[in-house]
């Protein structure tokens, strides 16, 4: 398991700590909250100046967006990086955000229908629920709970069966259903000992082939036990930060490949005690499972490192020709993949097709022959001059 930051004994519920300070922040702008962060302007223009301000994120997770997409934004606050997002992704496109904060759902919700009249369609909810539980509807829940009072421990365990009912019979957010996963600003909000399941939750929700975009607050030191008993510092983005190395490790133990830092801001938000907090942009993606089957790709890593290796353990040598299966070929080749400009796909000369495909385990690192992937019936020989070569333009 990976290592996290853990809270000592807390007096105090972390959850409820930041449900009350980001329910006033609803209310009324909380500058101490904000950190400076620059989003396209052109998305900003028509968002009404209630949502711009209250801005809560510290990084733009919002540009790496394309067009069609589905996106689900986990922590919506007030909704101003879905309305960016709802325009990027356009009519084809969806966003759904979630909070588990009545009073940012309000904020959020108010201006939906103005929002959707402008840009043209409506391709924007907003929904209640936990992030680290995103199956779980929490507005179905707590309508089961006005009409079924809890007053003794079976009516807990009678709501906990409810609540398993929901996740199963009708889960908020569906598996394998998304797109991309943004999230500006909240992971580190989440209880310590919910962190795990959050990165469990956001890869089970992401189809094969999607990717999480998360905009964070990191740490380059593990905080200090004076920060981790500061409730302010808790809802403050400070307290549950990660720190820098465990944040993309949370990504790696999930299961996701391409683990990638987009941007890390060189100037921290806070040093508290020497420490840095500082605003992260990391991308991963969700897809490398599943089995590896022969059918005579090859790939050469361009450099300019020597040797490279992937989330599978695949060690790739510069200029080689590396035999691959097809699940990785397709995953270092497609070209949205995060190692397509690093690497010369070679594929074999004469397809095999996928139902013909053996099995084949590319872990070692194995070079193919040149003669593999022409067939060795390939004796082709077309160095003879030519006239035609040295007419202009068709020249080597
Ligand atoms: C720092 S604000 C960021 C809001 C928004 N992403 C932005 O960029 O302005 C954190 C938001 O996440 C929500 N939040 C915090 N923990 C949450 C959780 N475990 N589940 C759902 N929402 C959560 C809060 O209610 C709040 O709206």
């Amino acid at each position: 398991m990976t290592e996290i930051v853990t809270a000592t004994q807390l007096a105090y519920d972390i959850e409820d700590v930041v449900l009350d300070r980001y329910q006033a922040s609803a209310k009324e702008q909380q500058p101490s909250l904000c950190c400076p962060t620059e989003y396209e302007g052109n998305y900003l223009e028509i968002l009404p100046q209630e949502i711009i301000e209250k801005d809560y994120g510290c990084g733009d997770p919002t540009r790496y967006v394309s067009t069609g997409e589905t996106v689900l934004d986990l922590g919506s606050g007030a909704g101003k990086n879905c309305y960016i997002i709802a325009q990027k992704v356009g009519a084809n496109g969806q966003v759904i955000g979630v909070d588990f904060n009545d009073k940012m759902l309000q904020l959020s919700r108010k201006y939906q229908s103005q929002i959707a009249d402008q840009i043209g369609y409506h391709n924007t909810k907003f929904v209640k629920g936990k992030i680290q539980d995103l199956k779980l509807d929490v507005e179905e829940a707590e309508t089961w709970l006005k009409e079924n009072p809890i007053t003794s421990i079976q009516q807990l365990g009678t709501f906990e069966a409810q609540c398993d009912r929901l996740r199963q019979g009708s889960p908020l957010i569906a598996d394998d259903s998304i797109d991309v996963v943004i999230s500006n600003c909240v992971l580190n909000l989440v209880r310590p000992q919910d962190k795990e399941q959050l990165f469990q939750e956001i890869y089970r929700v992401l189809k094969r082939g999607g990717r999480a975009i998360i905009s964070d607050i990191v740490c380059d030191e593990d905080p200090s036990p004076e920060i981790l008993n500061n409730p302010d510092l808790w809802s403050g983005c400070i307290a549950g930060a990660f720190r820098e190395d465990l944040f993309l490790k949370m990504f790696e133990a999930a299961g996701f490949y391409g683990i990638e830092i987009l941007k890390r801001e060189d100037k921290p938000w806070q040093v508290i005690d020497g420490i840095e907090f500082r605003s992260l942009t990391v991308r991963a993606y969700k897809g490398k499972e599943g089995i590896g089957l022969e059918r005579k790709q090859s790939i050469i890593y361009k450099g300019p490192w020597k040797q490279v290796q992937d989330d599978d353990g695949h060690i790739f040598c510069r200029g080689e020709r590396m035999a691959v299966c097809d699940k990785t070929y397709q995953i270092l080749t497609h070209p949205n993949s995060p190692y397509h400009q690093d690497i010369i796909p070679l594929p074999p000369y004469q397809e095999i097709p996928l139902e013909e495909a053996e099995l084949y385990n590319c872990k070692t690192k194995a070079i193919r022959h040149p003669q593999e992937t022409k067939g060795t019936d390939y004796h082709l020989t077309t160095n003879t001059p030519d006239d035609s070569c040295c007419s202009p333009g068709t020249c080597c």
